[in-house]
């Protein structure tokens, strides 16, 4: 099976555990063939909350209705890819550049399911570099601060978040703590977000694999 077989494989297996009403939806291309499902069983749902004006885009050109978070409230559940994730359900995430209002989302949700190959599974996150928003001005300044916590970061070139900051991805990152260094990483003035997902780990992940998809929990 081709790696966009296998997220196909987790998004369909996903849209079992939606349920009438309404959803958070991610980003990125696991999410994307999310969407693509979730627009067969759209006469399910009222309506679905947008983690990025990309999602956005693809979840109204199905037909399906989009509202902002404040008028939702919270929701019952969230599905998005990861960029790395552990057998605890902390993950990397960000690599699409969406991760402030992914984690948003993800924190307005009673249940957060990340649908992920067997490519994103990880015994220690760090190998992807952890993208990390920054406000313009601050970017130099963060980027000192994480070179002094071991980091090597990187500013991604030409890109600009839906909120208009900078992402600095960082790398040569060993994350043997993740809830620590998330703390961490918030600390530093001019950080947005960083793409960690530890203290808000998932509650569900849906991992394709050759052999089918398993579930952790
Ligand atoms: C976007 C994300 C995505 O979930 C992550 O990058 C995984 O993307 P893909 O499903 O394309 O591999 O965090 O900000």
């Amino acid at each position: 099976m081709t790696q966009d077989e296998l997220k196909q494989a987790v998004a369909r297996e996903a849209v079992n555990f939606v349920e009438p009403g309404l959803i958070g939806v991610g980003t990125g291309s696991t999410a994307n063939y999310f969407i693509d499902e979730l627009a067969k069983i759209k006469h399910k749902i009222d309506a679905a909350v947008a983690s990025s004006e990309a999602t956005a885009q693809r979840l109204m050109a199905r037909g399906i209705r989009v509202i902002d978070l404040n008028q939702a409230g919270q929701l019952p559940l969230y599905v998005d890819g990861a960029d790395e994730i552990t057998e605890h359900l902390t993950m990397i995430k960000g690599g699409g550049g969406a991760l402030t209002r992914e984690k948003i989302v993800a924190a307005a949700s009673d249940k957060f399911i990340c649908i992920a190959d067997h490519t994103k599974l990880v015994d220690v996150l760090g190998k992807f570099p952890l993208p990390i928003e920054v406000i313009p001005m601050a970017r130099s300044y963060v980027a000192r601060e994480l070179v002094k916590l071991g980091g090597q970061p990187k500013l991604r070139e030409g890109f600009v978040t839906d909120n208009g900051n900078v992402i600095l991805d960082v790398h040569n990152l060993t994350i043997m703590n993740p809830v620590e260094l998330e703390s961490t990483l918030n600390q530093i003035v001019g950080v947005v977000t960083n793409g960690l997902f530890a203290r808000r780990p998932a509650d569900l992940a849906l991992i394709g694999t050759p052999q089918g998809v398993t579930a952790l929990k």
